[in-house]
């Protein structure tokens, strides 16, 4: 392995890493340590592309941005946004030389990349101790599969969880999600999975359920499965602190909860009001919360989606009671505009606050959590990933590098706004870079109202990602497939899912077999300019290229073949369009229930034929497409 590692200080355990690498002596002369904080230097010479940094907003090239790494819980991802909800510390600057970095650190990092000086990468790290691991030489593919095998293996869920997966906050009753079942089995639409989000439990107190909307829930998923659906159910963070209730009671007695800093249980409040948190970072305390997921395993459940774990703080008590103190000052006041703004946010910066992060305590008070928060929502996933029964579907929204192996992830509460469309797209290979492979976005977009075209066109691009899953908020309008006028439109493009399913997961499970991505930019194949700075296609596999339309009102859209490639559009059971076409810019026509895709020069596609679901798919070839 081509990889130097370098430590400085005493570093926290994060177990990113499955390799050991000897460290070296001597710190390069680009890393600096000094005064309780590191930061390292890298030149950027005109041509450099910067890759990387996982779930982050910005193109495919990250350079000329500043990033954050700090899992938030921020459902806004506008483009000045420099966190979201992972923490990826992994990038590859690529020119003549090209060089890898990954900072094992899992507190804030703050990331210039070529911002205020434009030659420059100036990268600080809020803290005394970490490990940085440098890859050099070879081709950006190499530097990561060094970096991927470094990390260790990713998770791959079951060939179901590749099917079709519809969601909402929430279907909050039985007799909704029958509904949401026929209407999709009514439009001939495939489906293989119903989301149950928070209001399947008895007041969103997890591993609880809510019989008089989901009376014997045993028999419920049984029946639902003998149809060939799946219940997913989401399982939160925090325990809702009651008395009487037994996941709380247990925690507290045996000390399974996160501390403040006088010693007692931390308590904010989330969906379930004020709540403990599970110390995820003490392994019997993960194990406990672990094995509670098996009460629903036990009733049949063969996936979670597990959520709010930055993890997510609405207010804690003593946020809360601070700004009601704070604002009675305000009474009678003559309020200017500042002061008003200054009054407003009292309330409004209660959430996620660093005040409360830094009055949270791991492992008996001796972590602050605010010096690991990045490592929060990871360690519960593995905390439920090596509780669950092998082949349990598992995915989550707070990540950090380490949490790949045990889970994949989702990125979050996106907007139905055409942009996001691209964002997801331009998200795919970095987050591949740093490890997770079953990955997707809110498909149609979570806050916001879709349309019909935002949808088919997301629908579009959605149909490749390895979790193809329609959700959306509580409030917006109703965006199941078949809600929309003409739903076999939306039968076609998703038909075509289940045709690619055979090679989707196979591409899957080897890209995460042999550490390698599984959407790649183009820049990474080809050496011509445009593909080097192409933001709005991608590779998939070695045999395809996609480039979805990402706008509105628009029948089609330019697209760059880096090559000869053969061009294709599938729909429902059919292959509707085929034509060579030459290395060159060129315009395609896309219709709303059709699949644009390339094929490469020389390479083959299998299709199998579509299905009703993944459980009666015959996955045998029924015709190839050729490039
Ligand atoms: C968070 C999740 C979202 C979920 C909602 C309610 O916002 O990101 O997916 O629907 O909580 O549980």
């Amino acid at each position: 392995m081509n990889i130097k590692k370098y430590r400085i200080g005493n570093p926290f355990t994060t177990e990113a890493t499955v390799i050991d690498i000897p460290i070296e002596r001597e710190l390069p002369r680009y890393i600096c340590a000094e005064d309780s904080k590191i930061s390292i230097k890298l030149p950027l010479e005109n041509e450099d592309i910067i890759y990387g940094l996982g779930e982050q907003m910005g193109g495919i090239n990250k350079r000329g941005r500043k990033y954050k790494s700090f899992c938030s819980d921020d459902p806004f991802h506008t483009e000045d946004k420099e966190a979201l909800y992972g923490a990826h510390n992994f990038f590859v600057v690529s020119g003549k030389e090209k060089t890898g970095c990954f900072i094992d650190f899992p507190g804030l990092i703050h990331w210039d990349m070529g911002f205020e000086k434009t030659d420059e990468i100036f990268i600080s790290v809020e803290g005394d101790s970490a490990d940085i691991y440098i890859i050099e030489g070879g081709s950006e593919q190499e530097i990561i599969k060094e970096f991927r095998i470094l990390i260790g293996k990713s998770y791959i869920p079951p060939m179901w969880a590749f099917g079709y997966q519809q969601s909402r906050w929430s279907y909050p009753n039985k007799e909704t999600v029958n509904r949401i079942i026929e209407g999709y089995e009514q439009a001939g639409i495939p489906l293989d999975t119903v989301y149950l989000d928070i209001d399947y439990m008895d007041n969103y107190k997890d591993f609880t359920i809510n019989e008089k909307s989901f009376p014997d829930f045993k028999n419920y998923v049984k029946e639902l499965k003998s149809k060939g659906i799946r219940l997913i159910p989401i399982i939160d963070a925090g325990i809702k602190c009651e008395k009487g209730f037994d996941v709380y009671e247990e925690g507290v007695s045996n000390n399974y909860f996160c501390k403040d800093r006088n010693g007692n249980d931390f308590k904010a409040a989330v969906w379930p009001g004020i709540c403990c948190f599970p110390d995820y970072l003490k392994p019997e305390a993960r194990k406990w919360f672990g094995h509670k997921f098996l009460s629903l395993t036990d009733m049949g459940i063969e996936g979670f989606w597990i959520d709010m774990n930055e993890p997510a703080i609405f207010f804690s008590q003593e946020g809360f009671d601070s700004a009601v103190e704070a604002v009675k000052a305000y009474n009678g006041e003559d309020l200017d505009c500042w002061k008003y703004f200054e009054y407003r946010d009292k309330f409004s910066k209660l959430s996620n606050s660093t005040n409360d992060y830094k009055n949270m305590y791991h492992l008996e008070g001796k972590i602050n959590h605010y010096n690991v928060h990045n490592l929060y929502g990871y360690m519960m996933t593995r905390g439920v990933s090596e509780s669950l029964p092998k082949n349990t579907l598992l995915f989550s929204r707070a990540s950090y590098i380490g949490s790949h192996r045990y889970g994949g992830i989702w990125t979050g509460d996106n907007f139905s706004w055409w942009s996001h469309i691209l964002l997801n797209l331009r998200m795919l290979p970095s987050l591949n870079m740093c490890g997770y492979i079953y990955t997707g976005a809110d498909c149609g977009g979570f806050n916001g109202n879709a349309s019909r075209e935002l949808l088919l066109r997301w629908l579009q691009l959605s149909v490749f990602t390895p979790l193809l899953r329609n959700h959306s908020s509580i409030g917006t309008r109703n965006q199941e497939a078949f809600a929309f006028e003409n739903p076999q439109d939306f039968r076609d493009v998703i038909q075509v899912r289940y045709r690619l399913i055979p090679y989707l997961y196979n591409l899957a499970k080897n890209c995460a077999e042999n550490a390698e991505m599984m959407f790649k930019p183009l820049g990474f194949e080809y050496e011509d300019k445009l593909s080097k700075e192409c933001d709005d296609q991608v590779l998939l596999g070695d045999e395809i290229m996609i480039a979805p339309i990402y706008s509105q009102n628009k029948t089609g859209r330019m697209v760059y073949l880096p090559e000869e490639m053969t061009f294709y559009k599938l729909s429902g059971n059919r292959v509707s369009y085929k034509e060579k076409m030459n290395k060159g810019l060129h315009h395609i026509v896309v219709e709303l229930n059709e699949v644009p895709l390339f094929v490469r020069k020389g390479k083959k596609v299998p299709l199998s034929e579509t299905a009703k679901n993944v459980d009666s798919l015959d996955t045998t070839v029924s015709e190839y497409l050729e490039g």
